[in-house]
């Protein structure tokens, strides 16, 4: 078991919606010291650029890599391009800096989108490579999991210590609303709420409502990067999600009954649903490093909702 107190700890993408909630438990639970955590934000270190990931890895031990792009699935369909492109290279270059830097342990966030589009329910580690992912996302999800291929021939070749984990759909207190590119829980929360505000009689959401999703709340997902940053040293990539599949048409019904609104749902059929279902096999993460989900859902979505409430200004 890696002590993370008494480790060099680069984070890259601390700011972001995961990076604060993992900062506050490394800090908070773990006692790691603030000094030992080296937190650039995109402006200090560009990771697109190779000069900026050898600074970031310099005299590090540990690095933990969050930065990416990401969106829902709108944003999905109108970057694919820079979806890959960024990506793939920032996290290319990040882990080769990070090998010749001679860091101890590289920690590679993945995504559920790296799966094919008709996995079997539940998505286990080794159908990863069964197929090609659901199209509005595969631009994403087939850079992160080029990434995967990265960190197994590293150890294999220069048995450097990569290792990957694959996070279902994450909610929670500070997650991203904004409409440009936030994912399904944030857009429905905002758009459910204005259309109360605003005394609308209907709402439109996207797809027919038929998708499944398995949500993981964010503080569950920092525990697991952690608890897999100390204690899981192997190449096959871990599922990290709550084993709990919900379907978008109940989403959307718990989000109105939340927030009190009482207008009709209309589905538009016209734009996609993304991939038809998600759920993962959750008991690799136990069995390799005893990480369990703790957060339920309605009592998250309640959180988060609040959340958006007191912080968001949308009006
Ligand atoms: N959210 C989810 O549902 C979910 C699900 C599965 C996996 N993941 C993975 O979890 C990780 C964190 O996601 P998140 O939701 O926390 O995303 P986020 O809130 O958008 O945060 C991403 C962070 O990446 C940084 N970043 C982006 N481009 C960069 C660049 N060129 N150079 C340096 N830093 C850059 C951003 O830094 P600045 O703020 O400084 O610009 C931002 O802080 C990502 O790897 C994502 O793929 C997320």
């Amino acid at each position: 078991m890696i002590k993370l107190s008494e480790r060099k700890i680069l984070i890259t993408g601390a700011h972001g919606f995961l990076g604060k909630h993992l900062v506050d438990n490394l800090i908070n639970k773990r006692r790691v010291k603030k000094k030992n955590l080296f937190l650039p934000t995109s402006k200090e270190l560009d990771l697109i650029k190779w000069e900026n990931c050898l600074k970031a890895v310099k005299n590090q031990q540990i690095v933990i890599h969050l930065a990416a792009k990401v969106g829902g699935i709108g944003f999905n369909l109108r970057n694919p391009g820079s979806l890959f492109y960024n990506n793939l290279i920032m996290g290319i270059q990040l882990m080769e800096a990070a090998r010749l830097a001679g860091v101890e342990k590289f920690v590679g966030i993945a995504t559920v989108c790296a799966y094919p589009k008709f996995t079997p329910i539940p998505f286990k580690e080794e159908n990863l490579w069964d197929g090609y992912p659901e199209e509005t996302n595969a631009p994403y999800g087939l850079a992160k999991k080029m990434l995967i291929v990265q960190a197994q021939a590293y150890r294999q070749q220069y048995s450097f210590n990569a290792i990957s984990l694959l996070p279902v759909n994450l909610y929670g207190p500070g997650d991203n609303f904004n409409p440009k590119n936030c994912h399904v829980i944030p857009a429905l929360i905002r758009k459910i709420f204005l259309a109360k505000i605003k005394k609308q009689k209907r709402v439109t959401v996207w797809g027919d409502g038929s998708a499944t999703r398995e949500f993981l709340y964010v503080k569950d997902a920092a525990e697991a990067i952690v608890l897999a940053t100390e204690k899981y040293n192997k190449p096959s990539p871990v599922n990290i999600g709550s084993g709990k599949e919900i379907s978008i048409k109940n989403l959307v019904k718990l989000i109105c009954q939340s927030l009190d609104f009482k207008g009709k749902v209309i589905w538009d059929k016209s734009k996609p649903n993304g991939q038809p279902k998600r759920k993962l096999d959750i008991s690799k993460a136990q069995k390799e490093f005893g990480f369990k989900a703790k957060k339920e859902f309605k009592e998250g979505l309640k959180e988060t909702i609040n959340w958006y409430l007191k912080n968001i200004n949308d009006l």
